[in-house]
């Protein structure tokens, strides 16, 4: 992406340096022994990213790929990337009409993340439950996503539009609607 790019910056993060090693590899074969001038690898941990990130910093889109679903323990949920209590953190720095485009193979995790984005002021802009069937594109895929697309898994989507009024919520105690609309269509028979 950021090779076919070269006119955006491109920060990416992860908190393990063993795949930060991976991406360095990766990075250092697209390019093909060009100088890379538009990406910061980054180690941290995004759920402390306004140590990171400030306001000024204006960032246009955010990509969440693939990030752990955090479903086996309730009380776990808060650290998903796309909770409450890292998008309220998003919003500081990522500009009006700014996007986060959010990708994962985990159908509880999307299901949930529908209510996280709608709670925290972000617009649906496009939600695909199956990406590679729609034939989304450009779409760059990430390993995980290759891996579970070889094993028949479908790729979830979602593009969601930051809308410029702050919802007046507490991130930290925000407890997800016990049963939406969606759980009750969702729910095994
Ligand atoms: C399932 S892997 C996906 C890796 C890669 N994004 C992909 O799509 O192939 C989840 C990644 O999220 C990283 N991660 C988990 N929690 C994180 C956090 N709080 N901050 C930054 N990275 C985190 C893990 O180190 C791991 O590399």
């Amino acid at each position: 992406m950021a090779h076919d790019n070269p006119g955006i910056n491109y920060l990416a993060m992860d908190i393990s340096p063993d795949v930060l090693g991976d991406a360095r590899r990766n990075i250092v074969r697209a390019y093909g022994g060009e100088e890379v001038r538009n990406i910061l690898l980054t180690r941290g941990d995004i759920e402390h990213i306004r140590d990171f990130l400030a306001p000024e910093d204006r960032v246009e889109r955010i990509y969440i790929s693939f990030c752990n679903p955090w479903s086996a323990r309730p009380k776990h949920v808060k650290r998903r990337l796309p909770h409450p209590r890292q998008l309220m953190q998003y919003r500081d720095f990522l500009v009006d009409g700014g996007e986060i485009w959010f990708k994962t193979d985990d159908d509880t995790l999307f299901r949930e993340s529908l209510d996280y984005f709608a709670a925290c002021g972000f617009e649906a802009v496009h939600i695909s439950h199956d990406l590679h069937d729609e034939g989304f594109s450009p779409n760059y895929v990430s390993e995980h996503e290759l891996k579970f697309t070889a094993q028949g898994v479908p790729i979830k989507l979602g593009i969601f539009r930051k809308l410029p009024e702050a919802p007046d919520i507490d991130p930290v105690r925000w407890l997800r609607p016990a049963k939406t609309v969606r759980d009750l269509e969702n729910a095994p028979d």
